[in-house]
């Protein structure tokens, strides 16, 4: 699965433009898993879904929010529901971003009550963990990680491995250029999978685990060759058809 986080960038006619662009490229044969390629997918800001969910019709290339809202419709003034995520045709949403985290007091908790609402619309989640640059210098990347884990596992346990992804996102990649070497990055992700598994989630196995942070067309084939990398959530490089396409690529060869 590769994924594109535009984040709160892009206007109208310039999400329509980045839109025909890609899908004038090469991505109608990447795209699409029952044709043997992979799951791609565009998450726009809010306003950008309908816009954008239009253009991707009957492409291969769907559709996912950045966020969702932790409780059902009602009084939540500013807040978006899953139904209406469901309703505008999204398949996926983000799940505690680390900027959701960092800036907007996301905890744990509130990750996995989102999560579950997503879920219970049959909305996909790509949920986000890492630790800072603070936490891995103070050797806790580990403890950070089995904490993030551990607070999802009672609403994935049952849950397909179609519909649960997490992205590894260190904090300290996302936005700077600095990647995790593929090593490392592998190292993180073995430990998801070990901690999901211990954990007692079902498909432990099988949960796609993206990396994020600085992906680039020129890092990305690297990072996807490690054996518990299964693709991407891209940022920055997202916003540029070329780059998203070519790391696309990176995710198929
Ligand atoms: P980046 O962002 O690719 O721009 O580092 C990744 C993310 O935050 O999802």
């Amino acid at each position: 699965m590769v994924a594109g986080n535009w984040k709160m960038n892009g206007r109208l006619a310039v999400a329509q433009s980045l839109v025909n662009a890609l899908l004038d490229g090469p991505i109608a044969e990447l795209a699409g898993r029952e044709a043997g390629g992979i799951d791609c997918l565009v998450c726009p800001p809010f306003p950008l879904l309908l816009p954008v969910g239009g253009q991707l019709q009957g492409s291969a290339v769907t559709l996912g929010a950045q966020n969702v809202a932790a409780t059902d419709d009602g009084a939540y003034t500013g807040e978006v529901s899953a139904a209406m995520l469901a309703d505008l045709g999204c398949s996926w949403t983000l799940v505690g971003h680390s900027e959701r985290r960092t800036l907007f007091g996301e905890t744990d908790e509130i990750v996995a009550a989102k999560s579950a609402r997503a879920l219970a619309a049959d909305i996909g989640v790509i949920i986000c963990v890492g630790e800072t640059l603070e936490e891995r210098e103070a050797d806790k990347t580990e403890s950070v990680l089995a904490r993030q884990v551990d607070a999802l596992v009672s609403v994935i346990r049952e849950q397909s491995a179609e519909r649960v992804v997490l992205a590894y996102e260190p904090v300290w990649a996302i936005g700077t250029g600095k990647t995790a070497s593929p090593e490392m990055a592998q190292q993180a992700h073995r430990f998801i999978r070990e901690r999901l598994a211990a954990g007692s989630v079902v498909a432990a196995p099988a949960i796609r685990l993206l990396y994020g942070g600085s992906v680039k067309p020129q890092n990305a084939r690297e990072l996807f060759e490690q054996a518990d990398i299964d693709g991407g959530l891209i940022g920055g490089a997202s916003l540029s058809a070329a780059d998203f396409t070519a790391i696309c690529q990176s995710a198929i060869a």
